[in-house]
């Protein structure tokens, strides 16, 4: 069933600024009825509303100033979004940092903050405010949440736990009992402001040195490819599933191997 955007309403967490401005502004191109930028940057916010009056006129969206990393303040975001727009279809759980020297805060916005929004949006407001039959949650993991990265390896952690529970509440159980289906994407490196200092946050030369080692097998890509195909795996993908979107090409899914299904089982020799 492919899930249609014309008339939906999205709240998209850390939607101010990066990717997340992009996925407000494709979902709107593509007939959205409304969306909600549910960020901690106050001043963000209100340049990413001059921005989305300016080109697709008033009433389109609203700002609502908030940390996904407390539960209140997100639930308090979806409370705004079903007032102003009157329901809500669309969870894109896009908030996230790269900031290994800040690793704690990392894991806690960028795991706890997805546990919060699946929480919020799976069990109660994507199933009671959802205007037609399905509602969709998108997760956004990355490359770095499928392959190591040596340099990242708590950002690894925190996407890998992304797609771990994208598997997990995207189950067919969950799916059938709350018509939520719940996917993750995977961009590789996109060029957004906040990735130009990543040398900065991680944890020290020895990793600035496997750094420039790992960097040049990521092709980059515009935010605005990101945002385009990531609205085509929330319309048609499945549930439970997870799509690599790097070096501008069309998504492609991964599919994690089938324990019982290896070729071959390695033994300790
Ligand atoms: N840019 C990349 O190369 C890339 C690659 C793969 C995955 N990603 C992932 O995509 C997502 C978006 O990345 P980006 O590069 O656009 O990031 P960004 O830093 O450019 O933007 C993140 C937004 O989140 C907001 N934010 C920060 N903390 C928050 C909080 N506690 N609560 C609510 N909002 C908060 C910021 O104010 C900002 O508007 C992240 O999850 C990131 O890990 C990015």
């Amino acid at each position: 069933m492919v899930f249609e955007v014309k008339d939906k309403v999205a709240l998209i967490t850390g939607g101010a600024s990066g990717i997340g401005l992009r996925y407000a502004k494709e979902l709107l191109k593509q007939g959205a009825k409304g969306v909600v930028l549910a960020d901690i940057d106050p001043d963000f916010g209100a340049t990413a509303l001059a921005e989305i009056d300016n080109e697709f006129g008033k009433n389109k969206a609203i700002f609502v100033k908030t940390d996904v990393i407390d539960i209140q303040q997100f639930e308090n975001a979806f409370k705004k979004t079903v007032e102003t727009f009157k329901n809500v279809d669309i969870l894109i759980n896009n908030a996230g940092i790269l900031n290994e020297k800040a690793w704690e805060k990392e894991i806690l916005l960028n795991v706890n903050g997805v546990v919060n929004g699946v929480l919020l949006g799976l069990e109660n407001y994507l199933q009671k405010y959802r205007s037609g039959s399905e509602a969709v949650i998108v997760n956004a993991s990355s490359i770095a949440g499928v392959e190591a990265y040596g340099a990242i390896p708590i950002y690894c952690a925190t996407k890998f736990a992304v797609n771990g529970m994208t598997l997990s509440w995207g189950h067919p159980f969950h799916y059938e009992r709350t018509k939520v289906k719940v996917v993750a994407i995977c961009p590789g490196v996109t060029e957004v402001r906040s990735i130009s200092d990543v040398a900065i946050r991680n944890l020290g030369p020895a990793y600035e040195e496997i750094r420039r080692i790992e960097v040049p097998k990521c092709k980059s890509q515009k935010p605005e490819h990101v945002a385009e195909a990531t609205i085509e795996v929330l319309r048609k993908a499945e549930s439970g599933t997870v799509w690599i979107i790097e070096a501008g090409e069309a998504p492609y899914k991964f599919v994690f191997p089938d324990r019982f299904k290896l070729s071959e089982k390695i033994f300790l020799k």
